[in-house]
């Protein structure tokens, strides 16, 4: 069947046959393939054991003497953490050759942001606003991961994260539902491509579903308590992104969600992902999240515990800490014989679990083909260069007073200074799969690779990143007095962000406050670089350092981005995909909030705000810099009145003011200004990142969707309501043209 595929899509190209013909030809195509596989799953499904039907649901992590045997047993059918294909061939060969009815298992690891190619961090690749090479980045990532046996990736984290006290805000697409789905796509797209069955797709997983980024007080794991209105308008967003995009598998997440644990929530996993989306792939618990039903309280012991999360819609239990945590390969047969769940409920589960191994084609080609994978995966000089521009396109500039960078590359002296300056480690990130920390470019290497040879480099940590060691403060300082320029490198080491790193403090940690600031006291040009897997509070580097670059952990290529941007090789079009706020008391604050009755005046006390703090952020969403300047011209809406279900162009003049070429975000912002609910003073529906040289002008359209008007209203009903709406463009959420249209009934 599949290369009736490939043989429609090649001989019939777009040229030579109408693309609606083309499309009905492979929509059909694809529903009898479909069908194909659910006579497969069908027929094996009605020859297995209960025993080989809860092995299906099983993972473990790692692998020992004992495992092997169950493998032959048919007792599992899911393994993570295991890598390199030679070792999962020789796991796979059991399977499929020594169990009763050969089953290929499936494995799985956590490719986050590349496998051993290292790419940015999630967050940081969604400062670049860039979906196509994020799902590159993702394609590439797949390509290794597949090389070496892994044909499942626990990604994307699309979780929305508006608290950055809570260490996962590192490995999502940040605050915002739309971007958020963008680059859910985007990833789900590059990991599994077009077709599933190839050998250099993997399976995705969308995760934590749900609602995992509005843990309480940003503390990991902490309860999650939201409205249905915030659960469906803020986190749910880009899990439906990833559903409509095709992705295999989602991963229930650890936190309770309105009292009820989102692996035992049947309300998300059966009523909204199942009968609300009719998503057909599996869902794997997080690691032990059905055992941790009982420190929930919502499970007597892991029997009740496995009845409540099956029942929910979990079908895979992913082990333990020591993956020995495993609850549904002890107790669902004796569930079965006590008439507790029907074994149609398990057959469900298996049936799902089937169904995305012969998608992916575990059936068909159970091995890893290595040297065909080996030879159509791009070379890692295509691989490098693809990090290299992600990582370029995720840095944002906060500030760069006076124009002090570009830098010229023929200094004659520079001091690099700070604890993340020549580290080959912590730029890697919280969630690198296996790295090669030998292949990350420094900082350090980076500048030195830009300069002449004649200028003067002098390097000193001055401190750690988390101990107040100072030993080395006073040289960093007389360093700084030698150099022309400064560049500073601080901010968090990996693991003070991903899981179970949550923080109260977003200060730079240890006494690197204190080294910037004696070193800025020297009184020569300072850029400050931070690295690091949140927002952080910098209110003294913000007002005090003429130019701060936010490098996030930016992968393999840290180094060559961070001097591309320096010395003026790559002007930065990165642009925060998150909120960064003044102080930890602020939080939550993010940009989509609504008015409230009383919105902030200045003047006037009794407004919403603060004794001791501006409401403002110190950096807003959406805001980056560049070295040249953008204007924003021409607003104009082609029909200012729309009936409901209609659509409208909007269109709008960018300018490259300034004497250099760069990309610039073009943001869509609409606010619906009267509605039967209370509506978020602006939400990003749409942008467009644009290349503009010296002087040119581009007129970009936008059309307003219906899709783009939805709103839920007092029922929770989704709906588009009559009304005045403000449309507005600019460069960040603060910057913006504004104009207006009407829907009418
Ligand atoms: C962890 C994480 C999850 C990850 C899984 C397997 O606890 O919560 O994101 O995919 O375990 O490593």
């Amino acid at each position: 069947m599949q290369n009736i595929v490939s043989t429609i899509f090649n001989r019939f190209s777009s040229k030579s046959l109408p693309l609606v013909l083309l499309t009905f030809l492979l929509t059909n195509v694809s529903a009898a393939q479909d069908l194909q596989i659910e006579r497969k799953v069908d027929n094996l499904l009605s020859s297995m054991t209960l025993k080989e039907k809860i092995g299906q649901m099983t993972q473990f992590g790692g692998i020992n003497k004992k495992y092997e045997e169950m493998i032959k047993l048919g007792e599992v059918g899911s393994f993570l953490g295991v890598k390199g294909a030679e070792k999962i061939n020789e796991l796979q060969r059991l399977a499929v050759e020594k169990s009763r009815l050969g089953i290929p298992l499936i494995f799985g690891n956590d490719v986050i942001h590349g496998y051993h190619t290292t790419f940015p961090i999630p967050l940081g690749a969604a400062a670049s606003w860039n979906p196509e090479l994020v799902q590159l980045a993702a394609k590439i990532a797949a390509g290794e991961a597949a090389l070496e046996g892994t044909k499942w990736t626990f990604a994307p984290m699309v979780d929305i994260a508006r608290d950055p006290r809570w260490g996962r805000i590192a490995e999502g697409a940040g605050e915002d539902p739309y971007l958020g789905s963008v680059m859910a796509e985007a990833e789900v797209m590059g990991f599994q491509g077009n077709n599933l069955n190839n050998d250099l797709s993997i399976a995705a997983c969308a995760k934590h579903f749900a609602a995992y980024g509005a843990a309480e007080a940003g503390r990991d794991y902490n309860t999650v308590d939201i409205s249905e209105r915030t659960l469906r308008e803020v986190y749910l967003p880009p899990f439906k992104a990833a559903v409509d995009a095709g992705v295999s598998t989602l991963m229930s997440a650890f936190n309770s969600l309105n009292g009820i644990p989102a692996s035992a929530n049947y309300h998300i996993l059966t009523q909204i992902l199942r009968k609300e989306w009719g998503f057909t792939g599996f869902v794997v618990s997080d690691a032990n999240s059905i055992g941790e039903l009982i420190n929930h309280g919502i499970a007597k012991d892991e029997k009740e515990a496995a009845l409540k999360a099956l029942t929910a819609g979990v079908d895979m239990d992913m082990g333990g800490d020591a993956f020995t945590g495993n609850v549904y390969s002890p107790n669902l047969a004796s569930l079965v014989k006590e008439g507790k769940i029907s074994e149609k409920l398990i057959d469900q589960s298996v049936r799902r679990i089937l169904r995305i191994k012969f998608r992916l084609g575990l059936f068909d080609h159970p091995y890893t083909d290595t040297l065909y994978i080996k030879n159509h995966i791009p070379d890692q000089k295509l691989r490098d260069s693809a990090a290299l521009r992600l990582a370029e396109e995720s840095i944002v500039m906060l500030k760069n007073d006076n124009n002090l960078l570009p830098l010229r590359k023929d200094l004659t002296s520079v001091a690099v200074i700070g604890p993340l300056a020549d580290d080959k480690y912590d730029p890697l990130g919280p969630w690198n799969c296996s790295p090669i920390p030998k292949r990350v470019t420094t900082v350090l290497d980076g500048i030195k690779n830009k300069l002449s040879p004649t200028t003067k480099i002098k390097f000193i940590k001055g401190c750690d990143i988390e101990s107040n060691n100072k030993r080395q403060l006073d040289n960093a300082i007389r360093i700084a007095g030698q150099s022309d320029i400064v560049i500073l490198v601080v901010g968090e080491a990996a693991n003070m962000s991903g899981e179970a790193a949550s923080r109260t403090n977003l200060d730079l940690p240890g006494v690197q406050e204190e080294l910037v600031e004696k070193v800025a006291k020297v009184g020569k040009p300072t850029i400050v670089l931070l690295m690091n897997g949140r927002p952080l509070t910098i209110d003294w580097i913000a007002k005090h350092i003429p130019s701060v670059l936010e490098c996030w952990f930016l992968g393999d290529q840290s180094g060559n981005a961070i001097a591309n941007v320096l010395f003026g090789d790559y002007n930065p079009s990165g642009r925060l995909p998150v909120t960064f706020p003044r102080s930890v008391g602020q939080i939550p604050i993010y940009y989509d909030h609504l008015n409230t009755g009383k919105p902030f005046e200045e003047n006037n006390k009794f407004t919403s705000k603060y004794l001791d703090s501006p409401v403002t952020p110190l950096y807003p969403f959406g805001f980056g810099l560049s070295y040249t300047t953008f204007k924003y011209e021409n607003l104009k809406v082609e029909k200012n009145k729309i009936k409901i279900g209609g659509s409208t162009d909007v269109s709008i003049n960018v300018t490259n003011t300034g004497k250099i070429s760069g990309s610039e975000v073009v943001q869509l912002y609409l606010r619906d200004l009267v509605a039967s609910v209370s509506m978020p003073v602006k939400e990003l529906k749409g942008f467009q990142k644009i290349y503009l040289n010296p002087g040119e002008t581009k007129t970009l359209k936008f059309i307003i969707t219906p899709k783009m008007l939805e709103l839920y209203d007092v029922n929770m009903k989704k709906t588009i309501e009559p009304g005045k709406c403000e449309v507005m463009i600019g460069g960040s959420s603060v910057d913006l043209l504004s104009n207006y249209f009407e829907i009418i009934k």
